[in-house]
């Protein structure tokens, strides 16, 4: 069992919340937005500034900083033997983030390390912390691209000739800021791998629970569809005669609201993002592109979303006379957690006072792409109202407090996990 004598030794040990309470803050501060959130879209300058930052800190700590070749940024506390149990998350955001969404995590596991430091702990194998290259996928899909790489998913060449929203090059945007690492990628194994995050979803709040400890993350299907009608004036031509991509998109948009009611359960579906070109008041439009974000926590019904959209596609295309072609943009199966971190992050919570409930997770997380390569799970803490991907994203301080404390002996105890392979 993870929750071995060394630990038992340090149970009061508790971080320090206002230290790691301003440095969300002072992260925060890099590029920030009306509303008191963030917009630091992966490998743009505001994302170089925020990664020089926590560098600094990382090597503050004396943490030895690795960069690999897709960016990710790896700090290690080399104490003891072995692989380290890491811990991280992502510090870019989507166009309109706010200030915890990655950063916490980030920022925890730093503040965790630097509280064993100060109390002159010594685990029995290293600590680490990871910073993980565009975990959101706003600009470069697919999202957790980072931490798919990092565990080998998705080879170093195909990431970096990943193209942004805004026509760079994934790779060419790494070097001009300066994160083009020479570590190697597939990276450092970890012994085990704790992802701290804010829940982003209404559940701990609605239940008045502290604490999450995830048991999986659903599966995630993107998809970039592009609709080309017949571009005309919008005065002159009869309604009978269109072939509408503005249209056509908006009926793919309502039948995702549809087919997500029909299903039910954890079904969710997302029309994010509809450009039109020329985008114009008095021009049918030629073009629509949309993207569609389709999730699940079971991969049969999954599949079975995305058979029935591929259908409608089809039949839509007919009956208004355009041309419809998609593009997969990420493709991820549901993901189940370790029982042993689950239950290591439930029992620790519970033993700090917590009340604690196991939970999916809706969104994706790089924890679920380190789970393909150790063991691994996450802590949620509650978001205020459910909000996320929005300025107004919240937790309370006290929230924020525990899950650090949470992470900080979870990642203790997960030192002395036994190794499945020994
Ligand atoms: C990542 O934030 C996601 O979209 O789930
Ligand atoms: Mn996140
Ligand atoms: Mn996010």
């Amino acid at each position: 069992m993870p929750l071995g004598n060394f630990r038992n030794n340090y149970l009061a040990l508790k971080v320090n919340f206002a230290r790691l309470n301003q440095r969300i803050n002072t992260l925060a501060e890099i590029s920030p937005i009306d509303g008191g959130g963030n917009c630091r879209l992966a490998l743009t300058d505001e994302d170089k500034y925020g990664r020089d930052l926590l560098v600094s800190w990382m090597r503050e700590l004396d943490l030895e900083v690795s960069v690999d070749t897709v960016g990710n940024i790896i700090g290690v506390w080399n104490v003891g033997n072995g692989a380290p149990v890491m811990s991280g998350s992502h510090i870019d955001t989507v166009r309109t983030g706010g200030r915890f969404d990655g950063c916490y995590g980030v920022l925890a596991a730093l503040e965790a390390i630097q509280t064993c430091q100060e109390a002159k702990i010594a685990p029995p194998r290293p600590l680490a912390v990871g910073i993980f290259t565009d975990e959101e996928g706003s600009r470069f899909a697919p999202d957790m691209l980072g931490s798919l790489v990092y565990v080998g998913g998705m080879a170093v060449e195909q990431a970096l000739d990943v193209v942004a929203i805004d026509g760079a090059r994934l790779g060419d945007e790494l070097a001009r800021i300066g994160y083009a690492g020479p570590a190697p990628c597939p990276g450092l194994l970890p012994h085990a791998f704790v992802e701290l995050h804010i829940e982003q979803g209404p559940m701990l709040e609605a239940n008045d629970i502290r604490i999450g400890a995830v048991t999986s993350v659903q599966g995630i299907s993107w998809q970039e569809v592009t609709v080309l009608g017949q571009s005309n004036h919008a005065g002159t031509t009869p309604m009978s005669l269109r072939h509408d991509p503005a249209y056509v998109a908006a009926e793919i948009t309502v039948f995702l609201r549809n087919l997500a009611r029909e299903f039910g359960g954890d079904q969710v579906c997302t029309v994010g993002k509809i450009d039109l070109h020329p985008n114009l008041t008095n021009v049918v439009p030629a073009k629509a592109t949309l993207t569609l974000d389709v999730r699940n926590t079971d991969e049969t019904l999954l599949k079975l979303a995305e058979t029935k959209i591929a259908e409608f596609l089809r039949q839509i295309a007919t009956s208004e006379g355009v041309k419809i072609s998609t593009r997969e943009l990420s493709r991820f199966e549901p993901v189940i957690f370790d029982d042993r971190v689950i239950d290591c992050v439930e029992s620790i919570a519970k033993q700090q006072g917590n009340t604690v409930q196991r939970m999916p997770s809706g969104a994706g997380h790089d924890a679920q792409m380190l789970a393909r390569v150790c063991p691994s799970g996450m802590i949620f803490v509650p978001s205020v109202k459910g909000i996320s991907h929005n300025p107004a994203e919240f937790t309370h301080d006290a929230d924020l407090e525990a899950g650090a404390n949470i992470l900080l002996h979870t990642m203790l105890a997960l030192t002395t996990l036994e190794s499945q392979d020994q």
